[in-house]
């Protein structure tokens, strides 16, 4: 599953349009180290990009159609006008992923350009690796650049999450921000309302590994409702948590936000107030969502010393929390952070919404090739042979955030 050079890509394109693709547009996949389920509550998070991506080779059209086709046979050409309101695919298609950012920067800029596109991607689809944001990116990094939007990569990442919304899901800001402004070798805090990034060098020795469980979270199904409604538990909480410190006198208004809760109590004071104010069920999502908060902070000062060992602590802090209290994980990635621990990392945790999709592990350097063979192994090796492809398990390389460049004629 290795990407093809610009050389592939052209001649796909040639081969399909009869003549030269002008531009390249790429946005790589990410990895959220720690901070789960903190975006859509304007809460940090640490995550870095892949070296996985999707790539696009195309070239401008002066007529606002987009014809783009996909070079894995599983996904059917996808062809439509840009404008406001672009009539969506159904539900799960791909194409609701390009027609995105195209309907959202029509209502927007109203952009008229569209383009003729192949495209390939080597990030595994419903993985919790953002293969759709990534999709959404390279499209939209596309269209705006030629178009002459004039946006930078944080304003077009806020655009972009917005965009998203076209498809159903109503997610955070974190996966457009990273795939969008990352820098090589660095993963990046960043924080919401307003969106802000701010690059932490990931320490040389340390390796992040990971792995999947082949178990799909289909962002259209079933791990699309669960996920809308712990957004809607969140904001039922705080409300809750806020109407009740205002009736007694110890706040004189709500607080309008996960952020303004915590700037008035602390992390402890807010937990305290979810204690007293929340019913079992809404307190755990709380919990989850406020301590995971803290560990993020937590994780960027481990980063920043270069504490492995602690921030191996912290990760697996985040997946019990997110096993117990967010209720997000399931028996194969349980399965995959024991197992990653049992070969020798120093932590782990699921990544991304969970549901299925990818762990991730953190190992010296010493000791990677060791966690990498004992997940191959034993998780897939006890599985069917075709699926226990080396792709399942690798090596993250913190790498670059979108780019769109002129092909060389
Ligand atoms: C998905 C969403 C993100 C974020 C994560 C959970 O990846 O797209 O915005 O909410 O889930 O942390």
């Amino acid at each position: 599953m290795s990407t093809p050079d610009d050389g592939v890509l052209t001649k796909a394109f040639a081969a399909r349009y009869g003549t030269r693709p002008t531009h390249l547009s790429r946005a790589p996949g990410r990895v959220n180290l720690i901070g789960e389920h903190t975006d859509y509550n304007d809460l940090p998070v640490l995550p870095m990009a892949l070296q996985r991506e999707v790539r696009m080779a195309l070239r401008p059209r002066d007529d606002g159609l987009v014809r783009l086709a996909n070079e894995s046979a599983e996904f059917e050409p996808v062809e439509f006008e840009i404008q406001p309101g672009i009539p969506r695919s159904a539900p799960g298609h791909w194409g609701n992923y390009v027609k995105a950012p195209a309907d959202h920067l029509a209502a927007h800029f109203g952009i008229r350009r569209g383009f003729d596109g192949v495209l390939v991607s080597d990030l595994p689809v419903a993985s919790g690796l953002s293969s759709s944001s990534a999709l959404v990116n390279t499209i939209g990094l596309a269209l705006a650049r030629l178009n002459e939007v004039e946006a930078g990569p944080l304003e077009l990442a806020a655009l972009m999450a917005d965009a998203e919304r076209y498809t159903g899901t109503r997610g955070g800001g974190m996966d457009q921000a990273i795939s969008m402004g990352a820098r090589a070798g660095h993963a990046a805090r960043i924080d919401f309302a307003p969106l802000r990034m701010s690059h932490v060098p990931v320490p040389a020795e340390w390796r992040f590994v990971v792995a999947d469980t082949g178990v799909r979270a289909e962002k259209s199904g079933a791990a699309q409702r669960a996920y809308n409604t712990r957004r809607e538990e969140c904001e039922r909480a705080l409300r809750i948590v806020g109407e009740t410190l205002v009736g007694r006198g110890e706040l004189p208004t709500p607080p309008a936000s996960y952020p303004a809760l915590l700037a008035a109590l602390g992390f402890d004071g807010a937990l305290a107030a979810g204690r007293d104010a929340l019913d079992t069920h809404l307190l755990k999502r709380f919990r989850h969502v406020v301590t995971e908060a803290r560990r993020v902070e937590s994780a960027v000062d481990m980063l920043a010393g270069g504490d492995l060992t602690g921030m191996g602590e912290l990760m697996d802090a985040s997946h019990e929390s997110l096993r117990t209290d967010y209720e997000v994980s399931s028996p194969e990635l349980d399965e995959m952070v024991t197992l990653a621990r049992e070969g020798g990392a120093v932590g782990a945790r699921l990544t991304g919404a969970g549901f299925g999709g990818c762990a991730v592990a953190l190992a010296p350097a010493g000791a990677v090739e060791e966690v990498v063979t004992a997940l191959r192994e034993r998780y897939w090796a006890a599985r069917s042979a075709r699926d226990a492809s080396a792709d399942r398990v690798f090596v993250a390389a913190p790498s670059e955030g979108a780019s769109y460049r002129a092909l060389s004629s």
